[in-house]
């Protein structure tokens, strides 16, 4: 595989400073090095730049930021649609979640114009499924789910090229929602893999069950990693930790199970804050769980099904 690393150092879409040195954390903990040393070719394209700034406006004032996080859109839906055209893996290093408003655009334009239904696959803690219009936060990192599906309230943002059917989108890990998002995921159907579910079920059989559906499809996978979707004990550097994440273990598995699949498409690794960090636990971790997901193992297991 070629992949092209992108540099996404955001931190526009929630309050505490840090996450925007997320992409140099991720450099010192050598993820370029963790992707080459298992026979990928690796790119690393820098740091994206913030465009000039348009006025933006929203009727909530509670939204912060605005004009900000749409230039990053703006500039992320450019880069990564570019990296896919390019016939490589972009993995964007982030900045806090508010990217993926653009990099699963970029994924979701490039989709269309090949004819192939884009998935998404939400590692996360939260369900980020705010528009501008519901969030009381005002943290635009909590609406990226909203975006991609096509909800209302984006009216400052280039549209949603093809808005990914909810049926195609896997929440995984959740365990933090809002009372708006809570009934606007019901109102959408889209039900999350909540941690009850993977309690009752274990991390492997719905991610299987959503993996086999991307392959019937013949889709394109996009996995977007929110650092809360692990636990704060195993990953402190994060601003909106929230206890009962997933295990070291559970979380190789997950990648283990997505490089297994050949499905991943395009990859986000967002809400790292190495300010938070420590002695680099949690991005030395986020640099490992990228290398499972390209195909570090201890043993091959060639009968094991997919
Ligand atoms: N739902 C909360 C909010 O809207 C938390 C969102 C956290 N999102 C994230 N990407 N960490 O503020
Ligand atoms: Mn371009
Ligand atoms: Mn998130
Ligand atoms: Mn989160």
């Amino acid at each position: 595989t070629r992949c092209t690393l992108i540099g996404a150092p955001i931190d526009s879409g929630q309050r505490r400073p840090g996450c925007l040195m997320g992409p140099a954390a991720y450099r010192v903990a050598g993820l370029a090095q963790a992707i080459s040393d298992l026979g990928h070719a690796v790119e690393d394209r820098g740091d994206l730049a913030l465009p000039a700034l348009r006025p933006a406006r929203c009727p909530n004032a509670a939204v912060h930021s605005l004009p900000e996080t749409v230039g990053w859109t703006e500039a992320l839906i450019d880069s990564v649609d570019d990296a896919l055209s390019e016939g490589t893996l972009p993995i964007v290093m982030g900045g806090d979640h508010s990217l993926a408003l653009g990099s699963v655009a970029g994924a979701a334009g490039f989709a269309a114009r090949k004819g192939r239904p884009l998935f998404v696959l939400w590692l996360d803690a939260h369900s980020d499924f705010h528009t501008p219009l519901t969030t009381t936060s005002g943290n635009l990192h909590g609406t990226p789910v909203a975006y991609i599906t096509g909800r209302g309230g984006f009216d400052a943002f280039p549209p949603f090229p093809a808005p990914v059917p909810a049926d195609r989108v896997c929440l995984y890990g959740i365990r933090s929602v809002d009372p708006a998002e809570h009934a606007a995921l019901i109102d959408h159907q889209l039900i999350p893999v909540d941690m009850r579910t993977l309690d009752e079920e274990g991390i492997v059989a719905p991610l299987r069950r959503f993996l086999a559906r991307v392959r019937a499809a013949g889709g394109m996978l996009h996995v977007s990693l929110d650092v809360d979707f692990l636990d704060p004990a195993i990953a402190p550097a994060v601003g909106t930790t929230v206890p009962g994440g997933t295990t070291f273990r559970e979380a190789h598995l997950v990648m283990e199970m997505l490089h297994e699949s050949g499905l991943v498409t395009s990859l986000d690794l967002v809400e790292l804050n190495p300010f938070l960090d420590d002695r680099g636990m949690t991005a030395r971790l986020m640099v490992d769980l990228v290398a499972s997901l390209m195909g570090r193992k201890v043993f091959d297991r060639p009968t094991r099904s997919k």
